[in-house]
């Protein structure tokens, strides 16, 4: 039956932990994995633009063998023209998966439904999934033990920090969601989290006082905007103000390191000398995306497949 990457909600501490582990050794040995995906074809479909994703997933399959076609709905008008359910039938008659970035969920449920081969998610309003593997990969390549890290993510409850939560609490990990009034998590994936920490171990912290992050040793942060939300900025930096990272926030938590999935904008969220610092992991996070997905292609796509080392 095929396997489908939506937003791991129903992934248990197990399959994340195994998922964290091939991706470590598809990094430190890339060449064992060249033909991986050999003769096998994805579709990647865009509805918003994309930076990192879009790159590492077409490098990234193309170091595994495979081959990616791009798909972008500002170029050729893909909304609208048909439902979403035929497209996801079409496209399973050639592709081998399908991964996809779109605006609403529901997008991918229909996809994941109508087509016959394994649908990732790329992100959507309520999910980054393939950014928290490549978050937690990064994190468990500078602590031992990543079940004791405390992570406190800052700013703006979002697809980014709810993948961060269900992940997260899942690896035994303590995840601190830092918001503004009225810019919280929503409360569905809280009580999902919470399900998963006491199933699993972690723990969820929620708070709206910065202070909260006192002893986290990473910090987290993603844009006050998201894509689609044409909400201008004058609107709600004020709410945002103070719950900037920067160097004294990192001095007065005592965080050992940041992270930010970016698009990042320097002085706004972050500061642009804490992204250029000693402590800023952002950048091998960039890296990670591509060896966590290759690590979720070949656990989706290539079960069987025996590495040649
Ligand atoms: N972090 C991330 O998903 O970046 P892109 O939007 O550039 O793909
Ligand atoms: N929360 C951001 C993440 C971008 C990678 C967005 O959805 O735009």
């Amino acid at each position: 039956m095929k396997k489908d990457l939506l937003s791991f909600k129903d992934w248990s501490a197990e399959q994340l932990t195994e998922l964290l582990t091939l991706a470590k050794t598809i990094k430190s040995n890339p060449k064992a994995y060249r033909t991986a995906l050999d003769g096998l074809s994805v579709v990647a479909l865009f509805e918003k633009p994309s930076l990192r994703t879009r790159v590492s997933f077409d490098i990234g399959i193309n170091k595994l063998g495979g081959h990616l076609v791009y798909l972008d709905s500002q170029s050729n008008k893909l909304a609208g023209r048909e439902d979403v359910k035929d497209m996801g039938a079409n496209l399973a008659c050639w592709a081998d998966a399908i991964v996809a970035r779109v605006f609403a969920h529901s997008t991918l449920e229909e996809l994941a439904e109508s087509a016959e081969v394994p649908v990732i998610n790329a992100l959507c309003d309520m999910y980054h999934p393939c950014q928290a593997v490549a978050d937690y990969l990064t994190i468990s390549e500078h602590y031992e033990d990543i079940s004791k890290v405390k992570l406190a993510y800052i700013g703006d409850g979002n697809n980014v920090t709810h993948s961060l939560m269900l992940v997260g609490v899942a690896l035994g990990c303590e995840v601190i969601v830092i918001t503004p009034k009225g810019y919280e998590v929503d409360s569905d994936i809280i009580a999902l989290t919470e399900k998963r920490a006491a199933e699993f171990g972690g723990k969820l912290t929620l708070s709206t006082n910065i202070d909260a992050a006192i002893g986290a040793q990473v910090l987290y942060t993603d844009t006050w905007l998201s894509m689609g939300d044409d909400t201008p900025l004058a609107n709600i930096k004020d709410t945002f103000a103070g719950y900037e990272l920067n160097e004294a926030l990192m001095e007065k938590t005592g965080a050992d390191y940041v992270l930010h999935c970016q698009p990042a904008h320097r002085d706004l969220e972050i500061s642009g000398s804490l992204i250029d610092g000693k402590q800023s992991l952002l950048f091998q996070q960039a890296e990670n995306r591509m060896h966590g997905q290759n690590a979720i292609l070949v656990e989706l796509l290539a079960q069987g497949f025996e590495p040649k080392i």
